[in-house]
């Protein structure tokens, strides 16, 4: 399995989709299978059952979608803070897409649905994650000011047609 993951705003979720076009195969997104799971958005889960409800329904549907039909599948911006999370991921090719706070807060937009947003400060969530992102990477890429074409080539030459890097 390839595994996108990299703080909110780098791009998982249309670069995902769009790696998975390329190399034919299923495309599965973390977030959109917790919000499906559980019935309601990721914010309902965040305002109605707290952060450590989301994790938990994030570390057992990671789990699942590990479990499924190979492909790519996009992790939420958080993933790596659970420690079983970045053990488990240890197992599959892993792609850190880095943004810079700038860039990523730019492309994000509407910050109200991103509920981390309104509970810490961005520049320290991403200071504290970005170390975990590239313990458990087999590969990194700059996305800063690239397009999502020129991300997908990247990967696909450093992933290679046979899925490893
Ligand atoms: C989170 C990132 C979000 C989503 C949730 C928590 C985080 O995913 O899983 O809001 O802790 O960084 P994206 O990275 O796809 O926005």
């Amino acid at each position: 399995m390839i595994v996108l993951i990299g703080f909110m705003g780098s791009g998982k979720t249309v670069v995902g989709q769009a790696l998975a076009r390329r190399m034919n195969v299923p495309f599965a997104d973390l977030d959109e299978a917790i919000a499906r799971r559980a019935g309601r958005s990721i914010t309902e889960i965040f305002d109605e059952e707290g952060e450590g409800a989301f994790r938990d329904l994030e570390k057992t549907m990671l789990e699942e979608a590990l479990g499924g039909p190979s492909g790519v599948v996009s992790a939420g911006g958080g993933v790596v803070d659970e420690a079983a999370n970045r053990i488990r991921l240890g197992r599959e090719i892993v792609v850190f897409l880095d943004v810079s706070l700038e860039d990523a807060l730019a492309r994000i937009g509407d910050r109200t649905i991103r509920p981390m947003l309104r509970r810490v400060d961005p520049a320290a969530l991403l200071a504290r994650r970005r170390p975990r992102y590239e313990s458990v990477a087999d590969v990194t890429i700059d996305t800063d000011g690239r397009t999502i074409e020129e991300i997908v080539d990247e990967i696909a030459v450093r992933v290679g047609p046979g899925g490893s890097p």
